[in-house]
C-alpha cells in the first residue's frame, strides 16, 4: 500500500502535464545522484594506492608519481611498513630505476652507512649487489652480450665455438680470442698506431677455467676472478698494454692507454674496470682489459658512462625486455 502510494506521487511530480512539478523534481533527483556519486569517488579515492601513499606523509604529487609505478603489493608492503623514505622520489626519478626493485633501494638505503647518493644505490642494487639474489648460472645464449661477474658463473666444461689466434707480432705468447674480437682488436691497434706511433699488444686473452685457477693463484688480491667468475673463459676479453709500455701500471699512464680508453666503443670493446665501477662497486680498477660487446652497444655504454653489468641488468635481463627498454 505503502509502495503504490510513493509510485502514484512519482508519476505525479514527474508527470509532463504537470510541467511545474516534473522540472524542480527531476533536477532534485540529479543531484541526489550526483551527491551519491560524489561520495562514492571519494570513498573509491580513499582507497586508491594514491591516497594510501598520500597518508604515509609524502605531498600529493609525490603519492601520484609514486602510484604510478608502483604495483598493488609494492604499495601493501610500504603501507604495512608504514614507510616513508626521503628518497623514495629521488628513487623512482632516477634514470636507471627499476620499478621492481622499488624495496631493495629503500632497504639499501636504510642499511647504508656510507650515505651514498641515490644514482650509486640504484648501480648498486640493479647489479646484484646487495647481496639480494645468491649468484646464477651465466645465460650464454646472450652471445657476446653474456654477462659474467661475481654472482654469474660460468661451468668449468665452457669453452667458446670457436677460437682464433692473434698474430704473433701482437703477442708475447699464444693468444686466442673469438675471430671477431681477435679482428676488431687488429682494427683498434692499426688506428691506435697511426695515431699515437705505439703498438698495441694483447698480455692475456682467454683463459680457460684450468687456466684461471692458476691465474687466480698466482695474482695480487682482486685482479683475477675466481676460475668461473671469469670473462677470460668466454673468449670475449682481453688484457691489453703496449710494446712501449709492456707493464700494466706504466701503461695507464700511457698515451695510447688514454687513445684506447676514447676510441675503443668504435671497435665494439668496453673498458670492463672503469674506475668509476671501481669506486662504486669496490671491484679493482684494470684499464687493460677490454671486454668485446659489439659496438652499438659499446658506443650506449661509453655515452652513458656506465658498466656492463648496469647495462645488463638495465636493458637485457628479462624485466628490461617487457618494458619495452
Ligand atoms: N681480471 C679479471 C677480473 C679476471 O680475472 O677476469
Ligand atoms: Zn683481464
Amino acid at each position: 500500500m505503502q509502495r503504490g502510494y510513493i509510485k502514484r506521487v512519482l508519476a505525479h511530480c514527474f508527470d509532463p502535464d504537470n510541467r511545474w512539478l516534473s522540472l524542480p523534481c527531476a533536477a532534485a533527483a540529479l543531484m541526489v545522484l550526483l551527491v551519491l556519486f560524489k561520495s562514492h569517488e571519494g570513498i573509491a579515492y580513499n582507497y586508491s594506492n594514491e591516497c594510501r601513499i598520500y597518508k604515509l606523509g609524502y605531498t600529493i604529487d609525490e603519492a601520484r608519481a609514486m602510484a604510478s609505478v608502483l604495483n598493488d603489493q609494492q604499495v601493501d608492503s610500504l603501507v604495512a611498513r608504514q614507510e616513508h623514505d626521503t628518497i623514495a622520489t629521488a628513487v623512482i626519478n632516477a634514470r636507471y630505476f627499476i620499478p621492481a626493485n622499488f624495496d631493495r633501494y629503500l632497504a639499501y638505503h636504510k642499511k647504508d652507512t656510507a650515505e651514498r647518493p641515490v644514482g650509486d644505490i640504484i648501480s648498486l642494487v640493479n647489479i646484484g649487489a646487495d647481496g639480494y639474489d645468491s649468484p646464477s648460472p651465466c645465460d650464454t645464449s646472450k652471445g657476446y652480450l653474456m654477462l659474467v661477474n661475481g654472482r654469474h658463473y660460468l661451468d668449468e666444461n665452457y669453452t667458446p665455438d670457436s677460437l682464433a689466434m692473434f698474430s704473433k707480432s701482437y703477442c708475447y705468447e699464444e693468444q686466442r680470442a673469438l675471430p671477431v674480437v681477435v679482428d676488431a682488436f687488429m682494427a683498434m691497434q692499426q688506428a691506435c698506431k697511426e695515431q699515437t706511433a705505439a703498438q698495441l699488444m694483447v698480455n692475456s686473452a682467454h683463459r680457460s677455467f684450468q687456466q684461471q685457477i692458476s691465474m687466480h693463484k698466482r695474482s695480487a688480491k682482486g685482479y683475477a676472478a675466481h676460475a668461473g667468475y671469469s670473462e677470460h673463459q668466454t673468449g670475449l676479453a682481453i688484457d691489453v698494454t703496449s710494446r712501449e709500455h709492456p707493464m700494466r701500471w706504466p701503461f695507464d699512464k700511457s698515451e695510447e692507454c688514454a687513445w684506447m680508453h676514447a676510441h675503443c666503443h668504435e671497435y665494439g670493446f668496453i673498458l670492463r674496470y672503469p674506475k668509476r665501477q671501481s669506486l662504486i662497486f669496490g671491484f679493482a680498477y684494470e684499464p687493460w682489459h677490454l671486454r668485446y660487446v659489439g659496438k652499438e652497444v659499446a658506443r650506449r655504454i661509453h655515452d652513458e658512462d656506465i658498466t656492463f653489468d648496469e647495462y645488463y641488468a638495465y636493458y637485457i635481463k628479462p624485466h628490461a625486455q617487457a618494458q619495452g627498454r
